[in-house]
């Protein structure tokens, strides 16, 4: 089955002046989208990732872009029970190293700064993934500062996604969401319908996974959707993810959302992917409802 895997090559070796990501394009061809790969970069000595920097776009940030918890959580956990750690936003980050939390702010691109370092990350993904999938659109970038062995419960994500290690180390374990003895097309109804993101590893399937050991300099490819749960190493952890959507992933989720609601009303949805032209209908179905309940919605302003 699946099994644990370290990077070959030492990407940083090859890095070409002038860029901030190094990929092997191979590689990338392979995998983006399909399974989890290594990459490296050059932001570890990034002033944008100085803790007093973090601290100074925490305290500008609005309020929603924050959120924040105790760190030292079980792998399954419902997120609506996940436990607050008692601290305010600024105390956290100061105290990250013993206040045993789990930080992360949402949306950095709000900050002029962060828009630009994620801009030009992007920029050089997208030379890779547009072959690949096209389109790229909705970048946003998230800042993970975890204390030493926080834990991320089980849980899985929207986005094209790579997590750049800049600060501290975290074993991430990662699981195959194509596979759907470990993501069930019920789970992924859920994620898309009901906004669902944590889920049970059942334990037949924890073991059933690709471990990676994320060191600073070296980043990874998380596929839409594949299940993951991550354990920091025993530093404060400075993560920096990019991410974006394709207009495929539209599709997709429109698709899960509709069957989320056949199921609810006792029927026996026909599991995305199986008939293409069955998706388009329910998709078309999906976007004129949604244009129509937002019509209603602004004659009733
Ligand atoms: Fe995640």
């Amino acid at each position: 089955m699946l099994t644990a895997t370290a990077p070959d090559v030492d990407y940083r070796l090859s890095s070409e002046p002038g860029t901030l990501l190094e990929f092997d394009p191979v590689q990338f061809a392979e995998c983006f989208d399909r399974k989890p790969f290594f990459i490296s970069h050059r932001l570890c000595e990034h002033p944008l990732f100085d803790l007093e920097r973090l601290l100074k776009l925490a305290q500008t940030l609005p309020e929603k872009h924050i959120e924040y918890n105790a760190g030292t959580l079980p792998v399954n956990q419902d997120q609506k029970l996940t436990p607050r750690n008692g601290l305010s936003v600024a105390e956290t980050v100061r105290r990250i190293r013993e206040c045993k939390s789990w930080m992360v702010l949402k949306w950095v691109e709000y900050d002029p700064a962060y828009r630009a370092l994620l801009e030009q990350c992007l920029s050089e993904v997208r030379q890779h993934s547009d072959a690949i999938r096209p389109g790229m659109c909705q970048p946003q970038a998230f800042i993970f500062l975890t204390s030493p062995g926080s834990v991320t419960p089980y849980h899985i994500d929207p986005e094209h996604n790579f997590l750049l290690q800049v600060r501290g180390s975290k074993i991430v374990r990662l699981f195959n969401g194509n596979d759907p003895t470990i993501l069930s097309h019920e789970e992924l109804e859920k994620f898309y319908g009901a906004r669902q993101r944590n889920f049970a590893l059942r334990e037949e399937n924890r073991d059933r996974c690709w471990t990676y050991d994320l060191q600073p300099g070296l980043g990874l490819h998380f596929p839409v959707t594949f299940p993951h749960w991550v354990q920091n190493g025993d530093d404060v952890s400075v993560s920096f993810s990019i991410t974006f959507r394709t207009p495929d992933l539209d599709r997709r989720r429109a698709v899960y959302a509709f069957n989320h609601r056949l199921r609810q009303w006792g029927g026996q949805p026909t599991p995305y992917g199986c008939r293409s032209s069955l998706d388009n209908w329910k998709y078309q179905t999906m976007r004129v409802g949604n244009r129509l309940s937002q019509l209603f919605r602004r004659n009733d302003d």
